[in-house]
Order: structure tokens, then sequence, then C-alpha cells
């Protein structure tokens, strides 16, 4: 049964207007969306009633309006380590990933509607019931939906490149979203990104020890305690195999120190309500 959609939108749409963004004022780079839109995204008849039948029990939409999720809730199962993948295009590797760690919960962040229909099929045929999905951008998601210290890992695969030095300034991969996926990982818990975009490797390799709280691990990382096996190519990373790219991967481990700036901001936000 899907339940009634009682926001004025459609099952899964984004709100209208501008995404939320929020300000972080830490002195890091984050990047800026601004207004997204898709040319190609339209959903088979299909993948429509798929959608309106299950988005609403296994997806939710980023709104300002978004807090904090219930994993617990959400997965219908307690303590179940959880890992957040950013940007999961058409979820390929995502099912095949969830499929081969079913004791791990799997959310998967993505703003372009087709791939997460797809990606909707796929689980759907495959049985796979530890997967949710958040339609929005993964930063704000990061912010304002992830819990600090909730989570065991981030994935983030073949990440846009954004290859004009103009709009180098767009990329995931920057001093701000390392501190906030730090953040938001356990002490212990592992990022993951991989590119084929030789570019980018090179950004990534310069940034690598910018996060005091993510202990660079190099690839490849035999203890990791996530899996790091995609399981099939992805569909970029298939691209990049065609382009005879080479595939560079990235693991961090959160370090087991306290997130100094949490604490900070936890103050600063009680001395605002004090006052
Ligand atoms: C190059 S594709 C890679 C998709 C997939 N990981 C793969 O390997 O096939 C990058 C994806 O990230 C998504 N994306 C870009 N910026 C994002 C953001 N800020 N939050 C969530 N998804 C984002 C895009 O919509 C796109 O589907």
């Amino acid at each position: 049964m899907t339940t009634p959609d009682t926001t004025g939108r459609g099952v899964g749409e984004l709100p209208a207007g501008r995404p939320p963004q929020t300000e972080f004022h830490d002195g890091l780079d984050y990047p800026r969306l601004g207004t997204v839109s898709f040319r190609r995204g339209t959903l088979t008849d299909n993948q429509q009633a798929l959608w309106q039948e299950r988005f609403p029990e296994l997806g939710t939409v980023l709104t300002e309006d978004s807090g904090p999720i219930d994993y617990d809730a959400w997965f219908g199962r307690t303590d179940a380590p959880t890992v957040l993948e950013i940007g999961s295009g058409t979820g390929t590797s995502t099912v095949a990933m969830a499929l081969a760690e079913p004791g791990t919960n799997v959310i998967a962040a993505e703003l372009y509607k087709p791939g997460l229909a797809k990606m909707l099929g796929n689980l759907t045929r495959n049985g796979v019931d530890n997967i949710r999905m958040v339609r929005g951008d993964g930063i704000e998601v990061l912010a304002r939906m992830i819990p600090p210290a909730s989570l065991t890992g981030v994935r983030v695969f073949f990440p846009d490149p954004w290859p004009k030095a103009r709009h180098h300034k767009r990329r995931i991969i920057q001093s701000g979203p390392l501190h906030l996926i730090a953040t938001r990982l356990k002490p212990g818990g592992v990022l993951h990104v991989a590119t084929d975009h030789a570019d980018y490797a090179e950004w990534i390799a310069e940034l690598v020890d910018v996060e005091p709280l993510l202990e660079y691990q190099g690839w490849p990382w035999p203890e990791c305690p996530i899996l790091t096996d995609r399981q099939v190519i992805t569909k970029f990373e298939g691209r990049g195999h065609r382009l005879e790219h080479e595939i560079t991967e990235f693991l961090w481990r959160r370090t087991d120190a306290p997130a100094a700036t949490d604490a900070a901001s936890e103050s600063d936000r009680e001395e605002g309500d004090a006052r």
C-alpha cells in the first residue's frame, strides 16, 4: 500500500524554487549546485508505476524541512551499520553491493530521478530490502539528514569531474565536503572515492591530507572494514574503461578523535538559544 502524498508535489518530486543550501561559515570550500536541470528525464510507464508505488516507502525528498533520519525506523531493524552513497546514478553498483552486504543499511542520495527509478526497478527485481533513497543534493543530505558520527561508510563513485577550470569549484571533493563527511562518519568509518578522470584524481590526491579527521589509507587497503568491491562495473566506470581511462580509488579512515567543530557549533547553538 502506498502512503498518500500530502505535500502537494508529485511523488518524489523536488520542491519548486531554489534548492535548500546551508551556509557553513567554517572557512572551508563547498560546491554550490545552483538550479538543477536535467534534459533527459522521462520514466517509462512501468518505471512511473513502480515509482508511485514504492518511492513513498523506500524514498524521501530533501526539503527545507528535512531533519535527521532515524535509521532503525526507516530500515525496520536495530543498530545495523549504515553507509551513504552520494551520486548513485543508475544504482548499478549500489544494488550489487547491497546484495553482497545484506546486514548493511544503504542510503543512496541522488538528484536524478530516472537514475533512482532505474535503481528502484533493479532492487525490486532482485528483492533487495536494504536500500533507501533520498532525492536531493548529497551535501545537504549530509548536513540536514545524517546525524553526526552515525555512518560506517560514505561512497562517492565517479563524481562529476567538472573538467573546465572555472567549474572546479563545483567538484564535490573539496575541503568542506571532506570535513562534513568526516563529522558524519563514526570513528573508524570509511570514505571511499573512485574516479576515472585523471585531472580530478590529481585534484583529490592534493586534498588527501586536508581534513584532520580523515586518515588517508591509499588503495588498496586490505583490512578496510567496509565492502569496497563494487561487484559490477558502474555506468560511468564502464564509460571510463571504454575511453581507456585509469580508475583511481581513494580510501580514508575516520580518526578516533572527537569532532571538535561539532562540539563548538553545538555550544554556539546553545549560547544562541540562551540569548
Ligand atoms: C558521473 S555520475 C556517476 C554515477 C554513478 N556513481 C556511476 O558510477 O555510474 C555522477 C552522479 O552524481 C549525481 N550528483 C552530482 N552531484 C550530486 C550531488 N551534489 N548530490 C547527489 N548527487 C549528485 C549526478 O546526478 C550523477 O548521477
